[in-house]
């Protein structure tokens, strides 16, 4: 049946001023173009050295990108990889470790409190951002400088942040194999991206079926322990940001220790819920067991259970598949939702009364 709102391009386009549909549409164009921008820094002052961990500073979407990759790459990583969103750097921290300092405004007082911390302790820096402090203090100090495009929110750079750290650490030859295709991931998903975008209509779109689901109701995404948790966390952050639609995530086995428990209380709580279970062929084998058992619980509690699965050849396709859904998922969220995908207003007035209190940590 036609959507009177999902299915009317003009009156979609008319809450979606800034063209978030535009950029959610070039993920695979983000993909792969981001190496160009690793070949293209200036590597003159790289000084080759042996790292014995590496940490990525960053906040929002200017930091999932660090997590996607650390748990995509997994045991191919030759030393640990962290993600650190905080102002301040734990101890290990030292001359031997590689930091990224990922900011896409290169503004966040977090992620430079964090990087001036490494600095003086001597570890080496590569930036990710589009300008601001960030650019100007890797300018600086001669930090390795990617560039990323401006004009864009944050999160919608995501395929330019991640393919820029996969390309930076298969060229420092921190990762075994270096078998990820970007550009094969990129024609994989403008091809699902035909199925996704404002012209398909409900009936036939995944996505806007999976945002009229989930109108009126608060998301709770779980994703198996390593990168599928990661995917729940970017679908939190997108229904968050994009939508304004609060969302919560979480991850399996560890919440059917103790969070599936919580489904019950307090008594009209769960009607405003919705759980979204996030399924992959690469997921344990016993993850697959509890998702069936968990949704034969929350079937009996009569909680709302959404399941949905990665679709693709590999596990880079099978990550983005679910990635562009939830991207789109929450495009359709806030066009029900009415709002501005692409303003985030309380985000900003929360900088901005930051910047009056000026703090040099
Ligand atoms: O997506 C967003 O707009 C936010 O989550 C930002 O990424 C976050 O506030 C950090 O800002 P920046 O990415 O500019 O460092």
């Amino acid at each position: 049946m036609t959507h009177p709102l999902l299915d009317n391009p003009k009156r979609i386009a008319k809450v979606d001023p800034a063209n978030m549909a535009g950029l959610i549409s070039r993920l695979g164009d983000q993909l792969s173009q981001s190496a160009a921008a690793v070949t293209e820094a200036d590597w003159t002052h790289w000084s080759e050295r042996e790292f014995k961990n590496i940490v990525l500073v960053g906040m929002g979407g200017s930091a999932i990108g660090g997590d996607l990759a650390r748990a995509y790459l997994g045991d191919a990583l030759r030393i640990p990889l962290s993600v650190i969103r905080n102002y301040r750097l734990p101890g290990y921290v030292s001359s031997d470790t590689l930091v990224f300092a990922s900011s896409y405004s290169g503004n966040t007082e977090e992620t430079l409190s964090a990087v001036e911390q490494a600095r003086k302790r001597g570890s080496a820096v590569v930036a990710i951002t589009s300008g601001g402090r960030l650019a100007e203090q890797a300018t600086a100090h001669g930090w390795v400088t990617i560039g990323l495009p401006g004009g864009m929110p944050p999160r919608a750079a995501l395929g330019r942040s991640f393919g820029a750290l996969l390309n930076v650490l298969g060229r420092l030859r921190l990762v075994d194999g270096g078998v990820w295709d970007l550009q094969a991931l990129s024609v994989f998903l403008n091809k699902a991206d035909e199925q996704l975008n404002p012209d398909i209509p409900s009936e036939h779109n995944p996505a806007k079926k999976l945002a009229l689901a989930l109108h009126g109701m608060v998301p709770v995404v779980y994703g198996a322990a390593g990168v599928m948790a990661v995917v729940a966390r970017r679908w939190k952050g997108q229904f968050c940001e994009n939508a304004e639609n609060l969302a919560f995530a979480g991850e399996v086995p560890e919440f059917n220790h103790n969070q599936i428990v919580g489904w019950g209380l307090p008594a009209g709580s769960k009607e405003h819920f919705v759980v979204v279970l996030l399924a992959s062929a690469d997921d344990h084998p016993r993850i697959a067991e509890r998702f069936s058992i968990t949704r034969e619980v929350f079937s009996q509690k009569r909680v709302k259970v959404e399941t949905v699965q990665a679709t693709g050849d590999n596990k880079l396709q099978r990550i983005f598949s679910l990635i562009q859904l939830g991207d789109w998922a929450s495009y359709y969220l806030a066009a029900l939702n009415d709002v501005d995908p692409t303003a985030i207003a309380v985000l900003d007035y929360l900088k901005q009364k930051l910047a009056e209190k000026p703090y040099s940590g």
